[in-house]
């Protein structure tokens, strides 16, 4: 079936005691299996049976199998948040003396969890500049690459069909974080990824309402996934969340299809403005990573970047002045937002590693909402009037 069935159907079933269409929110945090031999065989798992709601929870379990069919993946599992996908990748399937490779620039939070976290427990990480720079300077040792296809916060493009077919040919673990481009748009696992992880919290949900994580792939890559997550590290996603977040990808085909269109509407109309230095959004022709995308993807996502002539001050004055727009972090919401990443989503990696991942201090972020077009580019206008 096509993305926007399966984003409505897949992994619901009405609810056999009520028949109730929508998925429940079971609010437990154990089952009762009723008899010792029953308790025996579900630890064992011969049995199929919930224990534990940190081990799997019915609400979770049908978002997974709905999660899965969009991403074309054997099984995925959710966690609390993109960073606890992150980290339990890394963690489940990486030891000490390897060496997990990414392509800058990634999320802030991506780049210190590797940069400062990950190096302690004795994981070496190196970071290349694009995809070409991995292709020629791959080290064949490396045991896991993580990348962004669209980059946050430069909205650079790395192609995932180069990644993969090095990775192949030395036998790395490919991990594509897919937050920007949503399996609406993009679905890594089709081209030969391994896994596919997402910030949840943000197009997926696409509501603004919840932080949540997401990784999909092979069956025995997400079951060690799944144990380091939910057993070891203890990183579940609750059943509220869960709840919300299968009610979110039942419109994300619909709303991807607006937030593209509004976005490149954006990027258009930027690119005529005299006082925006640069803008950044792989549907523009003129896009270095357009090609790739166009080859790879259904879209270009949501989000647009510009640069302004001047810095920080600059980039303030703009900010403060859009009215509709909110001055926030995150992304994929309904409503429109704008941040300077680095001051805010970027702001922990050092000013050397923001300087080789073109984080500048003149660069502005903004996630396009579904707002009437007419209403984002007349606000637009009046803050850019300003700077
Ligand atoms: C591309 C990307 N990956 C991962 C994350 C981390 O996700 P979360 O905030 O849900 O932990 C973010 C958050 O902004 C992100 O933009």
């Amino acid at each position: 079936m096509k993305t926007q069935t399966l984003a409505v159907h897949a992994g619901q079933q009405p609810d056999p005691s009520t028949g109730a269409l929508n998925t429940p929110v079971y609010l437990t945090s154990t089952y009762s299996y009723g008899t010792a031999q029953e308790g025996k065989d579900r630890f064992a798992g011969k049995n199929p049976g919930y224990i534990y709601s940190r081990f799997a929870n019915p609400t979770s379990s049908a978002l997974e199998q709905k999660l899965a069919a969009l991403e074309g993946a054997d099984e995925a599992v959710v966690v609390a948040s993109g960073m606890a996908a992150i980290s339990s990748i890394v963690y489940a399937l990486t030891q000490q003396g390897d060496e997990v490779a990414f392509i800058d620039p990634v999320y802030g939070g991506t780049d210190a969890f590797l940069r400062n976290t990950l190096v302690r427990a004795g994981v070496k990480v190196v970071s290349y500049s694009s995809d070409d720079d991995f292709v020629s300077r791959h080290n064949p040792n490396t045991r896991l690459v993580l990348w962004e296809p669209v980059t946050n916060p430069t909205l650079k493009v790395v192609d995932s069909r180069k990644i993969i077919a090095v990775a192949k040919q030395i036998g790395a673990i490919t991990v594509c974080d897919n937050t920007f481009l949503t399996p609406a748009l993009f679905q890594p696992l089709s081209i030969g990824a391994d896994l596919v992880m997402h910030s949840g919290t943000k197009y997926l949900c696409g509501h603004g309402d919840i932080i949540a994580g997401v990784i999909a792939g092979n069956g025995p890559l997400i079951q060690r996934v799944r144990t380091v997550a939910l057993k070891h590290i203890g990183v579940p996603m609750g059943p509220q969340e869960a709840y919300l977040l299968q009610r979110g990808v039942k419109t994300l085909p619909l709303r991807m299809r607006a937030h593209c269109d509004n976005a490149k509407a954006v990027a258009e109309f930027l690119a005529t403005q005299e006082k925006v230095a640069a803008v950044y959004f792989p549907g523009l022709a003129a896009h270095p990573g357009h090609q790739a995308i166009a080859d790879t993807a259904s879209g270009f996502g949501g989000m647009v970047a510009l640069e302004l002539h001047g810095g920080f001050d600059a980039c303030a004055r703009l900010l403060d002045n859009l009215t509709l727009f909110a001055q926030a972090v995150s992304l994929g919401d309904l409503e429109s937002l704008a941040c300077h990443p680095a001051s805010t989503t970027h702001a922990a990696m050092t000013p050397d590693d923001r300087a080789r991942a073109n984080v500048t201090d003149k660069l502005v972020r903004l996630s396009i909402g579904v707002e009437d077009i007419e209403d984002l580019l007349a606000d637009l206008a009046q803050a850019l009037a300003k700077v």
